[in-house]
């Protein structure tokens, strides 16, 4: 274990501006930017979202006085303030029905480059795993999501309804509850932000600060009141199966095989824990390192059975330390998974940039979007 604890956090950190200047990302990722080019939207994403409630003010004043002062427009919006002032006047003081609730709130503005912050503070931990919480909060970000049904748009990442039982027993979800109550200390700090917004904005900078990619990130989930909103158990993938299952499981969110292999790579990360998932092990050497290391391991291993009494799965035959799921070997024994294996065992930049892609994709899945939201991109803790 300690010759894996070197890897911690703290020394990943070094690492991540590593593909933070030259990341590329596919049109897709950024046409959801309704105006700019990605760095724009890094530069300029926090003012604008401090500026929009002045800037409202502001257009609003541009529209008054930019009549040079016409004396009709004037006497006219005179009159509206006096009969509005009437009616807040009559409708606060009749019967108190609909009372203050009539005052519009002033939009709360979050400044989510702060949360990222805070949350990437509380990721090292030498008493947790291998010194990082970023692997459980990439898998609870990655839960939340992958309930998601296209057909009939059940699930997903908006409601946060993995707060509620029965999802929060589901087994997929063993585990997740450490990563739901570290989290809580950043909710107290920030009360405005969902808990939906919240958790994929973990999964984000756990990414990018174990040394992963710029992950773009659009916020406005909303969470669920209730646990009717929980979907049923069984829409996680079962690690014991195969390619079949994990196409069921994936292709009902709207992923394909590119996307599937690119995804699963969230294994260079973390560990398996027996009281979780009954599994046992790290899937690389380096778990708190985002890096292309799960394909380039899966492809120069020899994997064999574990000789132990929990479920089937594999171990390298050379140590048996590091371990591989019956879904991950899947991905080697298809032959339209492999490929892409081969692919990003090769190609670390490709493997990054179609991660970005897809984790994107997974965090927006049943979140109603109009297309005109502001598209994030963070900095990373030691980027200037
Ligand atoms: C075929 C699909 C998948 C299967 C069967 C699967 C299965 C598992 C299992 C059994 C664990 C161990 C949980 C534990 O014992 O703590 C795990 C951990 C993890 N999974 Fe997956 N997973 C899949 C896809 C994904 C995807 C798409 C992501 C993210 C994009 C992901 C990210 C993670 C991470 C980061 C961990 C480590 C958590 C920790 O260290 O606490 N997995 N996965």
């Amino acid at each position: 274990m300690s010759s894996l604890r070197v890897f911690r956090a703290f020394s990943t950190r070094a690492n991540t501006a590593k593909f933070a200047a030259n990341a590329t990302y596919p049109k897709a990722v950024l046409n959801t930017s309704s105006t700019s080019s990605a760095f724009y939207l890094r530069s300029l994403a926090i003012p604008n979202l401090k500026r929009a409630y002045s800037t409202e003010q502001t257009e609003q004043k541009a529209g008054g006085g930019g009549g040079g002062g016409s004396g009709i427009l004037w006497l006219g919006a005179l009159g509206l303030i006096g009969a509005g002032a009437g009616y807040y006047f009559y409708s606060t003081n009749n019967g108190g029905t609909l009372g203050k609730t009539q005052v519009p709130e002033k939009p709360k503005t979050i400044d989510y480059q702060k949360v990222y912050n805070q949350i990437a503070d509380i990721l090292e931990d030498n008493d947790w795993d291998d010194g990082s919480h970023g692997p459980v909060f990439v898998r609870l970000a990655w839960h939340a999501a992958g309930t998601y049904d296209k057909e009939s748009k059940t699930g997903g990442s908006n409601g946060a309804t993995m707060r509620f039982s029965p999802e929060s027993d589901h087994g997929a979800n063993a585990g997740l509850n450490y990563a739901r109550d570290k989290l809580e200390s950043i909710k107290q700090q920030n009360p405005e932000i969902t808990y939906s917004d919240l958790w994929s904005l973990a999964g984000v900078a756990a990414i990018q600060e174990m040394g992963g990619p710029t992950i773009p990130w659009i916020p406005g989930r909303k969470d669920a009141d209730a646990a009717t909103a929980c979907t049923p158990d069984g829409r996680l993938p079962d690690a014991s199966k195969g390619p079949a299952h994990i196409r069921d499981i994936f292709y009902r969110m709207g992923f394909d095989d590119r996307e599937i292999v690119a995804l699963v790579g969230a294994h260079a990360l973390g560990r398996c824990h027996p009281d979780r998932s009954g599994f046992q092990g790290p899937w690389t050497t380096s778990p708190t390192m985002f890096t292309n290391g799960f394909f380039t391991e899966l492809l120069g291993k020899k994997w064999v059975d574990k000789k132990w009494k929990g479920p089937k799965q594999y171990v390298d035959k050379e140590t048996g330390e590091l371990m591989m799921l019956p879904a991950d070997m899947a991905l080697i024994q298809d032959k339209n998974f492999r490929p892409w294996v081969e692919k990003y065992a090769k190609d670390e930049e490709l493997f990054f940039n179609d991660f970005a892609a897809a984790f994107h994709k997974l965090l927006e899945l049943g979140v109603p979007r109009t297309g005109e939201e502001k598209v994030y991109r963070f900095k990373r803790t030691g980027e200037a």
